[in-house]
């Protein structure tokens, strides 16, 4: 990647920052210049993600589902980093299999879904706005799927969440527009990505991983499986200011998935 720069200044919250695309996104970020709070459940992943990847990069314990845990969250980041700029909603939970249809998927799995993967990102929308609109506007990138865009029976929680995910965004792009707050908001839809949930999907359509990658490789027309650092490079894009014109939109990256 060539420049610099390119989120100097800003200050950037990143749910999921403990692993795979949330912990490639804050990385990427921070190498721009942003300061980056990454904020996830898992504490002991999240300390060492942010030790990792060094100076510019805090860690908060946070569960996405806990409202008051958000206000704090958001409070913090304000009151130490100086304001809030970008909000990646990348902490999500997959489940897919053929109990998964919309005829045997059930009630608990549907909230537990729901609960993460939609309320999860309402919330950080709904504490973020006011603090990025105080700062003088931002950008917010949730991280939806393919599985938001196009059905799949056995995923039928997960697909609605993430189409939810796709609807909300767009939902949250309007408002700001509409209030002038400068706030821009878009989601992003990863196809097969190389994460821990990556390799628990593959392992779901066969005995090892590599047999998997193998079998999702075939369905892909570029026929790679992505790397989190695909996913990281579109978000910087939305995340930095060359993107100020650009909301309310859905961008897949997926090797060419979705373009059928
Ligand atoms: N990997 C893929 O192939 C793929 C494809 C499409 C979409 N996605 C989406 O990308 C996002 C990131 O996925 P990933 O592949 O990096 O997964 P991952 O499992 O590697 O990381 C997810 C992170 O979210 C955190 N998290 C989960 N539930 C949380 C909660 N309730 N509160 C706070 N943190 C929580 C986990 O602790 C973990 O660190 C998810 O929203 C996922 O649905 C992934």
């Amino acid at each position: 990647m060539s420049g610099t720069g390119r989120a100097e200044g800003k200050i950037a919250m990143v749910t999921g920052g403990a692993s795979g695309i949330g912990k490639a996104c804050a990385l990427r970020l921070a190498e721009q210049g942003a300061r980056v709070r990454i904020l996830d459940r898992n504490a002991e992943a999240g300390a060492k993600a942010a030790e990792e990847l060094g100076a510019g990069v805090s860690f908060a314990a946070l569960e996405v589902q806990d409202e008051d845990a958000w206000r704090a969250a958001v409070a913090a980041v304000v009151a130490e980093l100086g304001g809030l700029h970008i909000l990646v909603n990348a902490a999500g939970i997959y489940m897919r299999g053929p109990e998964h249809n919309p005829e045997t998927a059930t009630l608990e799995d549907w909230r537990a879904i729901h609960g993460v993967n939609v309320e999860g990102v309402f919330l950080g929308c709904k504490h973020a706005i006011p603090a990025m609109r105080d700062s003088g506007g931002g950008s917010i990138i949730n991280i939806s799927s393919v599985a938001g865009l196009r059905a799949s029976a056995h995923a039928a929680a997960y697909g609605a969440s993430k189409g939810g995910v796709r609807q909300f965004s767009k939902s949250v792009a309007h408002h700001c527009a509409r209030r002038g707050y400068g706030i821009r908001c878009n989601s992003i839809h990863p196809g097969s990505i190389d994460t821990p949930m990556g390799q628990h999907a593959m392992l779901g359509v066969a005995a090892t991983v590599e047999e998997g990658r193998e079998r999702y490789r075939k369905g892909i027309p570029l026929k790679e499986i992505g790397e989190p650092d695909d996913i990281a490079y579109a978000v910087l894009y939305l995340a930095s200011d060359e993107s100020k014109y650009v909301t309310g939109q859905e961008l897949a990256v997926d090797g060419g998935v979705m373009m059928a």
